[in-house]
Formats: C-alpha cells, sequence, structure tokens
C-alpha cells in the first residue's frame, strides 16, 4: 500500500516568544506586574510600611492598581499613585464607587465576574476576610483576583482564610504559572493553610505575601520554604524592591 503524501505539509516554523511575568516585590502584599506593555500594581501600601523605606513611592508608576479590599495596608498609595499616574483604580464596586468620588478613574468589578482589560483578563474571586474604608464606610466583601495574560496566568489572593471557593480557580481559569498567597498567619492564612491553597489552586510556584511587616505576622523564612517543599512547592520570598521573572 502506497501512502499518499499529497496532502503532507511540513510542520510550520514556529517561533516561541518567551513569555514571562515580571514581578515586581514592594513589601507586604504590593507588587506589580508588566503585562502587555502596562504596568498593573496590586495592593499599594509603601509609605507606611516600616521594612519598605528603601522604596521611594514617588517612582512607583502604574496604569492599573488592583485593590483587594478595604483595609488601609492594601490601598493606602493607591490614591497617590493614581493621581500621579493618571492609573484606573479596578476593584469592588464599593472600593471603586470610594476612589470615584476622589476624582480618579475606575473600574467596577464584583465577585464571580471577569473583565477583559488590555493587559489581560481579570476575575475578581472570593476571599474570606472583612473590608472596611480607613475612613469607616463600607468596603464591600474582600477579594481576590485571578489574572490571565499573554505572559502567564496568576491568582493573588487577598487578605484569605484557606476556604474551598478556592478550588473553582483551576475548574474555571486557565492553568496558573503562579500564586501569590498571603502566608503571614493571624489576620490571613498561615504556612500550612497556604500549603493547602496551592494544592486548591493547582500550583506548585507560589509566591509569599502578606508576611514580616506586623509583629503578628513574621515567619521564619527557611522552615516556611521548607514546609512548602515538603508539598512539592517551590514557595519563592523576594526581596522588597526585587524584580523576579516567573516562566
Ligand atoms: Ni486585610
Ligand atoms: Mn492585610
Amino acid at each position: 500500500m502506497v501512502e499518499n503524501y499529497a496532502s503532507y505539509s511540513a510542520p510550520q516554523q514556529v517561533y516561541l516568544t518567551r513569555m514571562s511575568l515580571k514581578i515586581t516585590y514592594f513589601g507586604h502584599a504590593c507588587f506589580s506586574v508588566q503585562l502587555a506593555g502596562k504596568t498593573v500594581l496590586f495592593d499599594p501600601f509603601i509609605r507606611q510600611n516600616e521594612l519598605a523605606k528603601h522604596v521611594d513611592v514617588s517612582t512607583v508608576t502604574a496604569d492599573y492598581i488592583l485593590i483587594s479590599h478595604a483595609h488601609f495596608d492594601h490601598l493606602a498609595d493607591a490614591l497617590e499613585i493614581a493621581q500621579r499616574c493618571n492609573a484606573v483604580i479596578i476593584s469592588n464596586y464599593e472600593i471603586a464607587e470610594w476612589f470615584a468620588k476622589q476624582g480618579v478613574k475606575v473600574h467596577h468589578m464584583n465577585h464571580g465576574g471577569k473583565w477583559k482589560f488590555k493587559f489581560g483578563g481579570v476575575k475578581y474571586v472570593a476571599a474570606v476576610h472583612t473590608s472596611s474604608l480607613p475612613d469607616g464606610s463600607y468596603g464591600g466583601n474582600p477579594g481576590g483576583f485571578v489574572i490571565e495574560s499573554e505572559e502567564g496566568n496568576f491568582y493573588y489572593s487577598g487578605d484569605t482564610a484557606l476556604t474551598m471557593d478556592m478550588q473553582l480557580i483551576p475548574l474555571t481559569c486557565a492553568p496558573l504559572t503562579t500564586a501569590l498567597l498571603c502566608i503571614g498567619d493571624n489576620f490571613t492564612m498561615g504556612i500550612d493553610d497556604a500549603v493547602h491553597a496551592a494544592q486548591f489552586v493547582k500550583c506548585n510556584k507560589v509566591i509569599g505575601v502578606h508576611y514580616d511587616t506586623f509583629g503578628y505576622i513574621k515567619i521564619d523564612h527557611e522552615a516556611a520554604v521548607k514546609k512548602f517543599a515538603a508539598s512539592g512547592i517551590e514557595l519563592l520570598l523576594p526581596a522588597i524592591g526585587e524584580t523576579i521573572e516567573i516562566v
């Protein structure tokens, strides 16, 4: 039997561009990611962070500022940066509205909703925590974010307890490149629960956030890395001001 190769075509030459997530850590739960030429900043809290004194807030830029919940340690520098950079604040309805009243650009979201921005998709997901704004006004319910982009996909938990809702993320979102999880305990998940969270979201590369800033949340870095490693998960703890690249 003679095979017919008439329809055979050589595999197309594919030039793969090595896409990666470039993440700069600014301390506590604040970090920025470069996506599609935009700077996406999360939970800015720098000026009041004793551990981030070497970071000059006036050099921190953003095209978009994503805020997980209303606590001061997640938004203290947001207004200043948004005004200087003409950035869009993305958060839940109540937080976005609070910033809109102060004259900055906002995009309102709420739990379970997804929107395609110029830099990628954003889904606002559940978190178990509390959320009131610095002036005492209602901040809606707290959340986290799943970002889907050309550079990679990631989950930022915000402040949260370990919750079964995290299991919905791998069911409903693209596979994650990395997960930024709170690990400091007392106010949020601690290390043991964050290991379960990484397993719930099916991600074996975790960047720890929300630790060391205050007395109650100081952690033993080496012990934390070992605990994650025992479950086959890599825990990264970048220095404040450091930029890491995740492929
Ligand atoms: Ni909080
Ligand atoms: Mn917090």
